[in-house]
């Protein structure tokens, strides 16, 4: 197949290039890094000359706080949307969009508002596609994971109030077999949760990463919720993932059944072990 893929550059994006190379397909990239600002390809015109001669679109662009120009809604709503109706006039049937846990009828933040919008866009479409909303993401290179291990090296670690918040990582490779089955499974039309079998805390996952770093556990340091908002005020401008309401998400938890994975995948996701907070994905294919 020859896969249009874009944000093929990012964490998720270059873990499915790698895959999908590996597998024999041909990617298309598409990022900045390849000439195309999302921020100006908000009409269907915009696309059809990109989806010439592509089988199949894979949807990995995204931000998780907005910066200048970067906005939420034309990233993560307008094109998208502008893309899966090129798909439709084009005839490229196949289409994944790489969604996010929570962004459902509860989600109230514009991150997982505008990912929601251009999910509901492309379900409406009569096209075989996919929406593929993963929940926290490890493996080697992922932003919020490397921000993640950054702050489980501190002596003591930072945690929202009780640091109780539920957390259900997956490994970087069971999003890329997930996306890989999507492609040439036989269903389609599906809206599937993407997440690790263990639910943790917030304040395990950091003691967990600690571990994987080769470090005893720390104390944990209390940091009371409006504090913290009022520190994400501030530290939003150094990082853009430290937003007030990202940490508004991280205080309302995620958690969602992962059966509906295990019955796609034939398997259930990867138990979390130490080697692979710092490695790619292995596609691991189906089994038989
Ligand atoms: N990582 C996670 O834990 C996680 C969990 C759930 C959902 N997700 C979602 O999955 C998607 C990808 O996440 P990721 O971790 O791979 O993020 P990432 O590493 O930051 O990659 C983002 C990709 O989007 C591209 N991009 C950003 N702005 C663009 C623009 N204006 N025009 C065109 N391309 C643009 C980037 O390429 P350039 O900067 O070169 O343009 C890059 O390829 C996001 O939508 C994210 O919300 C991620």
């Amino acid at each position: 197949m020859n896969v249009l893929l874009t944000g093929a550059n990012g964490f998720i994006g270059r873990n499915i290039s790698a895959a999908l190379t590996a597998a024999g397909h041909r990617v298309t990239p598409v990022s900045r890094h390849d000439s195309i600002d999302f921020a100006r390809m908000n009409a269907p015109a915009h696309w059809l000359s990109h989806l010439k001669h592509i089988d199949a679109v894979i949807n990995c662009v995204g931000i998780i706080g907005e910066t200048g120009s970067q906005r939420f809604e034309p990233l993560h709503t307008l094109a998208p949307s502008a893309l899966f109706r090129a798909c439709e006039q084009a005839g490229v049937r196949r289409v994944l969009q790489i969604s996010a846990l929570g962004a459902d009828e509860t989600a109230f933040s514009a991150y997982h508002l505008s990912k929601r919008a251009a999910d509901d866009v492309l379900r409406g479409l009569d096209l075989d596609w996919f929406v593929l909303r993963p929940s926290l993401i490890y493996g080697k290179g992922g932003k919020s994971a490397e921000l993640f291990m950054r702050m489980a090296r501190l002596p003591m670690i930072p945690v929202i109030g009780d640091g109780l918040q539920n957390l259900q990582p997956v490994h970087i490779s069971d999003v890329v077999t997930t996306v890989m089955h999507s492609l040439t499974s036989r269903e389609s039309r599906k809206t599937l949760d993407i997440l690790g079998t263990e639910t943790v805390t917030f304040a395990e996952w950091m003691q967990w990463m600690r571990r994987a770093q080769g470090l005893p556990p720390a104390p944990v340091f209390r940091i009371p919720f409006r504090l913290a908002m009022a520190i994400a005020r501030l530290a939003r401008h150094f990082n853009p993932m430290l937003q007030p309401e990202n940490l508004r998400m991280l205080q309302t938890g995620y958690r969602a059944d992962v059966q509906p994975l295990v019955q796609f995948l034939g398997r259930e996701p990867l138990a979390v072990q130490p080697r692979l907070f710092f490695s790619d994905a292995v596609h691991t294919g189906r089994p038989s």
